[in-house]
């Protein structure tokens, strides 16, 4: 088993990964026994696939919540009703509260976690390899607005995160793709070691083969705890690294009105793809790497371009200025010196952004 701990002053907590490990979480969930409420949190597509493993594995009475599965369900009416269920279950602080499913149902649970009772324990158990790699570490979590996605939320760290890579074999492929994304988004903004080992290891993983999954969580958490360790609250230029390929990503999924249109992770890589070529141009960054992560993606089902629902770089230079908040036409931007190499570019100039943009739908 691998073990990851995330050092945050009072509040450290551990990631374990293993292969099968679910059949055995009881061991690891610890918390208040005796007839203390335990509740599981999930959506209805995880819960026809593995609720009966998780449950199997926790040596004590559970209660369940299982919400309908999707991005609409990080609204204001599922909190609230999943808010109430907690209470009526006299969930209290020291309980715990299992979000057992993918970044959707682990954002959800997160902030419910951190308002009920001003903050209860609660354990993250991810599904997918998005949220194994990504969202159910570091404690951000949140529900979107009708201003937009997100907006509304607080750092809330779990106390223990259990990742089973067994759960991956039944996440579609396109799941998984994207959520592959994140993991070698690692290695682009700090690791050029990390990228080769992807770049000959990738297959494999898609493929569904445990040994390289494992190894790619591992790192992508011992990465991530690293960054949240260092800047818990993105309040420095660290954490604010894990958002290479998220500022263009970003501008792409607001285009696809945040659909299955365009995954997450399917925006960032050509968010990705698109601050390595813009970074060339600057003269930042060698031609070749750009070549070299355009090729990687490409090879591996994810695509680099814009989308042509996307095309047109008025609308997504709007979607940056808001992301960003730009200060009289400049933004912050992840760039990239190399593979291994990114770095938080302050004072872009926007108008070259829309230019470059230009140039790449007219590609
Ligand atoms: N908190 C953070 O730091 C952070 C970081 C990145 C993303 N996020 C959030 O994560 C969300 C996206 O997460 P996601 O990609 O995991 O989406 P998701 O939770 O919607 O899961 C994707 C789909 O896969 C299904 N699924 C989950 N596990 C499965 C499994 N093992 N087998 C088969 N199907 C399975 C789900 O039911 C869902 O339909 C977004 O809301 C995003 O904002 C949060
Ligand atoms: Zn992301």
């Amino acid at each position: 088993m691998t073990r990851i701990d995330v050092a945050l002053a009072g509040r450290s907590y551990p990631i374990f990964i293993e292969s099968g490990i679910s059949a055995h979480a009881g061991m690891h969930i610890q918390g208040p026994g005796g007839d203390r409420p335990q509740v599981i949190v999930t959506d209805e597509t995880v819960a026809d696939l593995h609720l009966e493993k998780l449950r199997n594995g926790l040596n004590r009475a559970v209660e369940t919540i299982i919400l309908p599965p999707g991005e609409a369900t990080k609204n204001w009416t599922q909190l609230e009703t999943l808010v109430e269920r907690l209470l009526s279950f006299g969930v209290e602080r020291g309980d715990n509260i299992i979000a057992f499913g993918g970044g959707v149902i682990g954002d959800l649970t997160g902030f419910a976690a951190a308002i009920l009772r001003r903050g209860c324990r609660f354990v993250q158990v991810p599904t997918t390899l998005l949220a194994q790699v990504d969202s159910s570490v570091g404690g951000k979590t949140a529900i979107n607005s009708a201003a937009g996605k997100n907006l509304v939320g607080a750092f809330h760290q779990p106390s223990l995160v259990l990742i089973d890579p067994d759960f991956l074999a039944t996440l579609p492929s396109r799941h998984l793709r994207a959520g592959y994304a994140e993991v070698v988004k690692y290695g682009l903004i700090g690791d050029a070691d990390f990228f080769e080992w992807c770049d000959a290891h990738a297959a494999a993983l898609l493929a569904g083969e445990t040994d390289e999954q494992t190894h790619a969580i591992a790192a992508s958490c011992r990465a991530k705890a690293a960054v949240v360790a260092a800047d818990e609250r993105e309040t420095a230029d660290m954490r604010a690294l894990l958002n290479l390929g998220h500022t263009f990503g970003h501008a792409l999924e607001a285009e696809g009105a945040y659909s299955d249109r365009l995954l997450h992770g399917e925006a960032v890589a050509s968010g990705m793809a698109l601050a390595f070529r813009y970074s060339a141009r600057r003269g930042l960054c060698p031609a070749e790497d750009a070549g070299k992560v355009e090729r990687h993606l490409q090879v591996h089902g994810l695509s680099t371009r814009i989308p042509d629902f996307a095309a047109d770089p008025d609308r997504l230079i709007a979607h940056m200025r808001q992301d960003k908040k730009a200060v009289s036409g400049k933004v912050a931007l992840i760039l990239a010196r190399g593979i291994g190499r990114a770095f938080v570019a302050h004072d872009v100039d926007l108008e070259d952004v829309r230019s470059f943009l230009s140039e790449e739908i007219a590609g």
